[in-house]
Parts: structure tokens; sequence; C-alpha cells
């Protein structure tokens, strides 16, 4: 994936986001530790950039979300996401058969028990990472995330020196 796609792509997604600051800096936080996790495990150049792609657009579906079903439950963004991934992805030019995967990501990022491949372990990492310090969490929640959601050497090593919790 090109610097310039990847450019376009992090532009498309705040341009989406509009004013919403606070959804821009959850993409792009995501999207560095993804950056993380993705450039110190093994996986083929195709699956990082599809894991990189997906962490841009992971919670694309919030707007729609909120605007149909007043939620941005983790549901609701499955479902009303990967339609919007799919016409910024084509927008730019993304090919199909990647686009596909990505769509896929979008779409399950909050089904923990269907992870597949090392593009999907890495997004719910770098995902939860984010989300248990928005969330100001507690260091015995995220202890319980880590144990059983993290399988990753980075993720997990992110996870013991940011809130100091290991992950077992
Ligand atoms: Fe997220």
């Amino acid at each position: 994936m090109s610097k310039q796609l990847m450019a376009a792509l992090l532009l498309r997604m705040a341009s989406y986001n509009g004013s919403d600051t606070r959804r821009i800096d959850h993409a792009l936080k995501v999207y560095g530790y993804a950056q993380m996790i993705g450039g110190n495990e093994e996986m083929p150049a195709p699956v990082r950039a599809n894991l990189l792609m997906a962490a841009v657009l992971h919670d694309i579906g919030i707007h729609n979300a909120e605007a149909k079903y007043h939620s941005a439950a983790g549901r609701y963004q499955e479902i009303e996401g990967p339609p919007v991934a799919r016409a910024i992805l084509e927008e730019l030019g993304v090919p199909v058969e990647m686009a596909e995967r990505v769509y896929f990501l979008v779409g399950h990022h909050h089904s923990y028990t269907q992870v597949d491949g090392p593009d999907f372990q890495a997004l719910i990492e770098a995902d939860f990472l984010v989300n248990i310090e928005e969330d100001g969490l507690s260091k015995e929640s995220a202890a319980s995330i880590g144990e059983k959601y993290f399988r990753t050497e980075s993720g997990k090593a992110l996870l013991s020196s940011l809130f100091g919790v290991s992950a077992e």
C-alpha cells in the first residue's frame, strides 16, 4: 500500500467525520497502535495493509448508527460501517480483493470470538488499548481484557507499559 493511498484515506476519514475531532483522534490512535502491533508481528505485507486500512475506518459507521438507531453500540456500527468503508475505498481506487477484507474487519471489529487472522487480532488489540485509556477503565478491567483478548507479544507489551498489567 502506498504512502499516498494511506494519506488520502486518513484525510478522507477526517473529512467524513467533519468537526468530530474526538472520533478522528480515536481513529488516529487506533491506527498508530495498529502500526506498532502490525509492524512487530509476523504478517505478510498485504495483510498488514488491510489491518491499517481497517484501523482507520473501523468506527466509520458510528455517525450513521447514531442517526438511524440513536446508538453507537457495536452491533449497529458493524452494520453501518461496511457500506461507508466500501464507498470510501471505491472512491480511492482500492482493489476489490483488498477492500473485501477491510469491509469484513470493519463489520466484525466488535465480534471478538470471530477473530480469524493476524490483521483482525491486531485490530482488536489496538482498539482495546485506546478504549481502555479513553474510557478510563480500571487496572482490573484492563487486566481481564488482556487475559481474554490479547494474543500478540507487542500488544501485551503495550498493555503492560501503558496500564501496568501483564496479560499471560
Ligand atoms: Fe474503536
